[in-house]
């Protein structure tokens, strides 16, 4: 029938231009053509639907709107797919979700370092700072470490290969990296009178054997409070507080009766978490002789100290097994925390 073949021609040509139309702009122009409402070429097929014979006329019109539908169809999906954001030139599909940039973040012991002070700022302690490479003074002589006390060992410490002299000026020149934060505690009266509430963090160098538990650098938190009428309980109370800070939990703290040359009395601190004591540090009641050196009258103020290991709070509070993994830079640790 002439209709029908009419009808299949409309059809074939109306895919064939949807499909080659190369923009939304190209594709209006063939809907206009194909399907425009008043001089369209479907509306002249219509008009021919008047002219079959009444007999014909339900299965003409039935294949003409099947005709319809699918050009409609063809050219909604074609619309769809030219409104899609492009191929670029070269073949990349700018439609693909983006990679995501592997971010960084702190280190576990920045992040516990971060907190320390955190809590000891709202218990009063504003933060000190004092450099990792230290003269002999600092380190040693203003502490009351006599210059026969083991501590000063040159195996047990890393001296840096400056010319070392053996005047009255050697104290100063003779360079170390620090072995402890105390000495961040002479620097700071040094500059300031009492009232003194600093804590001081970073990090410290001894040349001890490695192992799950044992490095040549590690961190620890130093603590110094110089006032009138400092006592030891306010000492054993600052720490109880800072360790359930921390912890999350309430912990006991322990003194036990020590020796450190700079305070007077002295005890290694110890505290009861998990079902266990552990122990975290040493401290002290301020020596005369250290409070003397930096100018200090210990007739009139005093105080206490403390130095606590930062690696042994972090590896705790995460169940960390070993102290090496903190300087290996493994991502697979890192990104844990
Ligand atoms: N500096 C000591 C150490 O590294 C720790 C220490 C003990 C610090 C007693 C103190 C203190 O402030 O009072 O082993």
């Amino acid at each position: 029938m002439d209709i029908e073949r009419q009808f299949e021609g409309y059809r074939q040509a109306a895919l064939a231009a949807i499909a080659a139309a190369q923009t939304p702009q190209e594709l209006e122009a063939v809907r206009v053509e194909f399907l425009g409402k008043k001089r369209g070429r479907l509306k002249e097929l219509q008009g021919l639907i008047a002219k079959v014979s009444p007999e014909q006329r339900p299965t003409v019109g039935k294949l003409f709107n099947e005709v319809r539908t699918q050009v409609e169809a063809a050219l909604r999906r074609r619309k769809a797919a030219l409104e899609q954001p492009r191929r670029a030139a070269e073949g990349i599909d700018v439609t693909l979700p983006g990679r995501v940039p592997a971010l960084g973040r702190r280190h576990p012991l920045t992040q516990t370092m971060d907190e320390f002070k955190d809590i000891m700022g709202r218990l009063g302690f504003d933060v000190a700072y004092g450099p990792e490479i230290e003269d002999e003074y600092h380190n040693f002589v203003a502490l009351n470490i006599q210059e026969d006390h083991p501590a000063r060992d040159p195996l047990d410490n890393f001296y840096l290969a400056t010319a070392r002299t053996q005047t009255a000026e050697r104290d100063r020149t003779a360079v170390l990296l620090r072995s402890q934060t105390s000495t961040v505690q002479i620097r700071v009266m040094e500059r300031q009178p009492p009232p003194v509430r600093i804590v001081s963090l970073g990090r410290v160098y001894r040349p001890d054997t490695v192992d799950r538990t044992h490095h040549w650098m590690f961190h620890q938190m130093e603590g110094l409070m110089v006032d009138v009428d400092v006592t030891m309980a306010q000492l054993k109370t600052v720490l109880r507080l800072f360790a359930t800070a921390f912890l999350g939990q309430d912990v006991a703290i322990r003194f036990r009766p020590s020796f450190f040359p700079f305070t007077e009395p002295s005890v290694e601190v110890d505290m009861w978490f998990d079902g266990d004591w552990l122990e975290i540090g040493g401290a002290g009641m301020v020596d005369p002789n250290v409070l003397t050196a930096v100018g200090y009258d210990p007739e009139r103020v005093s105080g206490f100290a403390f130095g606590l290991g930062v690696e042994r709070f972090c590896m705790q509070r995460y169940g960390i097994g070993d102290i090496r993994w903190f300087t290996e830079n493994d991502v697979r640790f890192l990104r844990q925390f």
